[in-house]
């Protein structure tokens, strides 16, 4: 009969063959342990009686063994502290602590959000301003443009500009411990969304069955959570609130238009209008989906032929941002049709339907990067093209699409030469917090904490909207702290609006930058490995010389003066994000 250790040996070792599946576990590797110290403790007998020396030494070789694969299959699990190892997709997910890295924001006032502000002449005007601090607070904007008013309660400015021009004004927030006051920019012109958009979509979480009721409880839930004190603006609706032709769930159907051919929602949405009304009391703003295609990517009616009648339903009921998604648009196109005129044209037509409405509607092209559209996306009218298909298509994918998307093809289509104020690359959503994973559930985000960190800080450096798409009434604190940290916002809404990129890679390491108003530049210490590393980032790839002030902005630290280079330890698929000064040219 086989020696029972020899039996056990032979099982890890056929584990080990298979170790390219990765079906290691914690609970595995601890009973590797477990084994380890039952050997030793059965060799410590063995030396006190009467065994031969080929079996001493037997055991010692069988122990070798044990430990190497030990070794071999702890380092495959990232060493200690791992819990899981899944290779689902062709990546290792290891449950990593949730550490919050942003600080709580103080009780005294502290603007945030964007500095600079588009509108066009004649639009309502709305505009929340972002701060956060101890309420009560009293805002205040001094040199307020005539036409304006602010409420110094809730800090909604709103009115209507009637002149073109630029407008400087102050913004003050004071409260019992403190003042602020920062420049506010507004240009009132033909551009719109000077800095990327940020906000919030249904899509990810809720699909196909968002509600008027869901879509409300998100709205008040991004004034509780706080989330507008950061900047963020837009409340939108993804697809699914039309009528859905053929569809068997009674609340979806019934006449896609009225008898004017006014396009209705469906019995999930029962008063728009009464909606955006709720939205924008709230201080915010409301964005609506459809597809230039005669029905939408879920089935849901379209717009093709009445263009003109959705874009003026979607202003008589009060939206302020248009996701236009191309979707079933191929069947109107042609499947083969992958001409640029053909790619545009959906989007020249309804760009100049909604430069007619007397509303200022955010243009968001969706159609996968089709044909290039960064190059010509703010060409035919869009303030944000998607480039790539869906981030979050498979739940299970989410982190390779954000690996492959987020830092590869943004790189190798040089998209950081094409976005700016007035028109953003979109790489899809923040996908944090709660998300539905297809199969009718709302779960928590596939990507560890370290893939959301990289995410978010991705985003801020490519200027990408910052538009979460998690379940925003459902919020811990670890999610809430990724989406609130003011100095990544600022470099994501940063006024020069110059997209980073990636400046060096090396293996599984990467080096990126983006250039800021004041003269400062945030860089990005990425980390594409399985296991912790320090990344440097010398002066000679970044473009800089001399002595430099470094700020971990995650942390909102200062790391002192550094020369020649800036060194850190960096965790797998994680990020570190600081901002660099030249000591001698400018000075916050
Ligand atoms: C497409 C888009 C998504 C979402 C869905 C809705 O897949 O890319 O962002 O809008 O359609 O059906």
């Amino acid at each position: 009969m086989e020696k029972w250790e020899n039996v056990l040996i032979k099982d890890y070792i056929r584990k080990m063959k298979g170790a390219s599946e990765l079906i290691v576990n914690y609970k595995e590797l601890n009973s590797m342990k477990k084994l380890i110290s039952g050997y030793i403790r059965i060799f410590k007998v063995l030396l006190n009686i009467n065994s031969t020396t080929s079996m001493k030494t037997r055991f010692i070789t069988n122990m070798g063994i044990i430990i190497m694969i030990s070794g071999v299959l702890n380092s495959f699990s990232g060493g200690t502290g791992s819990k899981k190892i899944n290779a689902s997709d062709g990546r290792m997910d290891k449950e990593e602590a949730k550490i919050i890295l942003t600080p709580k924001p103080g009780p005294e006032p502290r603007i945030n959000g964007t500095k600079i502000f588009g509108v066009r002449p004649g639009s309502p005007f709305l505009f929340t301003i972002a701060a956060t601090g101890d309420k009560p607070m009293k805002y205040e904007v001094l040199n307020i443009p005539g036409d304006l008013v602010c409420d110094s309660n809730t800090g909604r400015i709103s009115g209507v500009i009637k002149k073109s021009g630029e407008y400087l004004t102050t913004i003050r927030v004071s409260n019992k411990s403190g003042a602020a006051e920062r420049q506010f920019k507004i240009v009132c012109g033909d551009r719109l969304a000077l800095t990327p958009p940020m906000g919030w979509n249904s899509w990810y979480v809720w699909e196909n069955r968002i509600t008027d009721s869901i879509m409300r409880a998100s709205a008040a839930a991004m004034v509780s959570s706080g989330m507008i004190d950061h900047g963020y603006m837009y409340v939108n609706i993804d697809d699914c609130w039309a009528i859905k032709p053929g569809s068997k769930d009674s609340s979806l159907v019934g006449d896609p238009r009225d008898k004017n051919g006014m396009v209705n929602s469906n019995k999930r949405f029962p008063d728009m209008r009464s909606l955006t009304d709720y939205i924008h009391s709230l201080g915010l703003k409301a964005g609506i989906y459809t597809s230039p295609g005669p029905t939408t990517c879920a089935g849901h009616i379209g717009a093709y032929k009445y263009e003109e009648k959705d874009i003026k339903r979607f202003t008589e009921w009060g939206f302020d941002f248009l996701k236009y998604d191309w979707c079933n648009y191929w069947k109107i196109a042609g499947k083969d049709n992958k001409s640029v005129e053909a790619f545009q044209k959906p989007y020249i037509l309804i760009s100049k339907i909604l430069r007619e409405q007397n509303r200022d509607i955010i243009l968001n092209l969706c159609q996968g990067g089709d044909g290039d559209v960064w190059k010509w996306g703010k060409e035919v009218g869009g303030q944000s093209w998607r480039t790539a298909v869906d981030l979050g298509a498979s739940f299970e994918g989410i982190g390779k699409a954000l690996f492959r998307d987020g830092f590869d093809f943004y790189t190798n289509n040089q998209l950081q030469n094409y976005g700016g104020p007035g028109g953003w690359n979109d790489p899809d959503y923040l996908l944090f917090g709660y998300l539905s994973n297809w199969k009718g559930q709302t779960v928590p985000t596939s990507l560890t904490p370290n893939e959301q960190y990289t995410q978010i800080s991705l985003w801020s450096l490519q200027a990408a909207p910052l538009i979460f798409s998690g379940d925003i009434t459902r919020l811990d604190e670890f999610t809430l702290s990724l989406l609130t940290n003011d100095e990544i916002i600022e470099v994501n809404q940063d006024p020069l609006g110059k997209p980073g990129w990636r400046v060096t890679k090396q293996n599984g390491i990467e080096v990126w930058k983006r250039l800021l108003e004041d003269g400062s530049i945030a860089v990005g210490l990425f980390n594409r490995g399985e296991k912790e590393i320090s990344i440097t980032a010398s002066w000679s790839d970044l473009g800089i010389t001399g002595k430099q002030k470094v700020r971990d902005i995650w942390r909102q630290k200062d790391l002192g003066s550094f020369k020649g280079k800036f060194s850190s330890t960096v965790g797998r698929h994680g990020v570190v994000m600081v901002r660099i000064w030249d000591v001698n040219k400018v000075h916050r």
